[in-house]
């Protein structure tokens, strides 16, 4: 028999996200994005955010519908990311995936943001590896993690103990008068910067944990900025932004590594926003080949909160059988996963 067509809900940042998959099939992706919306605020606004779900969940849903070339009655199961993210962003997507269960009559899923994050790799590659691990960098998070089974265990090893590595992107970027959010203007800066020619702290660098911090860096590029500028001198923005990138990156990689090495694992997947920093995807790759692990990292259109991954889970949800959620699952801001 065909698999399930299962359709997937995403609100937890400013992303309203509904996508459609069928097994590890893509059918739908559609995405309507606030982030405009937070550009002038300079970061994401949770009451802005809120409103835009609302007002996008429905017409999104009918998108994906029609992109998908289905109806409301094929779907055959809903999921949802149930956390963390945004409380009221959240809200608005778990209450809609209720509605649909149960307006349509077909099981509900709650699931994990990080481990959708990590299951929708296997759209473009495949099935995961047994087991992997998985590196999330985004605006909202930083986290390694050890991936048994995507659908029934996944394994925190470190996160973040400060700023979020995306989040770190924007708030330099911000310093150096370019635009929310920055991440993208940094990786196109540093092309023509030099990674080497400020030498930036690294957090947490040797300390033989998985965590990360990144606030310590933003403060070193803040008083580097500062210090240039009351000496009246012009800020280097290329240098400044390949420097703050290659400290980031240098970081990310080498723990990435050695969680591998630790863990006796040979794949590693990088996926979030900030998978689709150029540096980050080169060093990432140079690494892995001497480390002799093999590194899948989705395309960016993926890689971004979007409804696919949310879908693609909850796919892996009915294939492994795990039990659907009850129709008063709570949306949990800090959902462990
Ligand atoms: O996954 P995402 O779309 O949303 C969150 O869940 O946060 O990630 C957005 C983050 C932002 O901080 C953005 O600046 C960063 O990803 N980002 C990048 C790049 N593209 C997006 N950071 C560095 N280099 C990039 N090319
Ligand atoms: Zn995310």
């Amino acid at each position: 028999a065909d698999a399930p067509l299962v359709l997937g809900i995403e609100t937890s940042c400013d992303e309203t996200g509904v996508g459609i998959v069928q097994g590890h099939t893509l059918l739908a992706n559609t995405i309507a994005s606030s982030v405009e919306e937070h550009a002038r605020f300079g970061g994401v606004v949770p009451e802005v955010a809120s409103r835009a779900h609302l007002e996008a969940m429905a017409p999104t849903v009918e998108r994906a519908l029609a992109q998908a070339g289905v109806a409301f009655t094929d779907i055959d199961a809903i999921a949802v990311t149930a956390g963390p993210g945004l409380a009221g962003a959240l809200l608005v997507g778990v209450a809609a995936a209720k509605a649909y269960s149960l307006g349509l009559g077909i099981p509900l899923y709650g699931v994990n943001h990080l481990a959708a994050h990590v299951a929708v790799d296997q759209l473009e590659h495949g099935a995961l590896p047994k087991p992997c691990i998985a590196m999330l960098v985004s605006g909202g998070h930083s986290s390694l993690l050890l991936v048994p089974d995507v659908a029934k265990e996944v394994v925190p090893l470190g996160s973040t103990v400060d700023d979020a590595a995306g989040e770190a992107f924007d708030k330099v970027a911000r310093l150096l008068g370019l635009p929310f959010p920055g991440g993208p203007h940094i990786d196109r800066a540093a092309t023509s910067g030099s990674g080497t020619a400020i030498a930036f702290p690294r957090g947490k660098y040797d300390d033989g944990t998985y965590d990360f911090s990144f606030s310590g860096l933003k403060t070193a590029v803040a008083r580097w900025v500062e210090a240039r500028l009351a000496a009246g001198e012009s800020i280097p923005v290329s240098d400044v932004a390949a420097s703050f990138q290659e400290a980031v990156v240098d970081v990310l990689t080498r723990k990435a590594i050695a969680a591998c090495r630790e863990h006796g694992v040979r794949d590693l997947l990088v996926g979030g926003g900030v998978a689709a920093n150029s540096r980050l995807r080169a060093l990432a790759q140079e690494r892995c080949d001497a480390a002799g692990i093999r590194l899948r990292v989705p395309r960016p259109g993926l890689c971004t909160d979007n409804g696919a991954m949310v879908a693609t889970l909850g796919s892996d949800l009915v294939a492994a059988g795990v039990a659907p959620s009850p129709l008063d699952i709570p949306a949990d801001s800090s959902l462990p996963v």
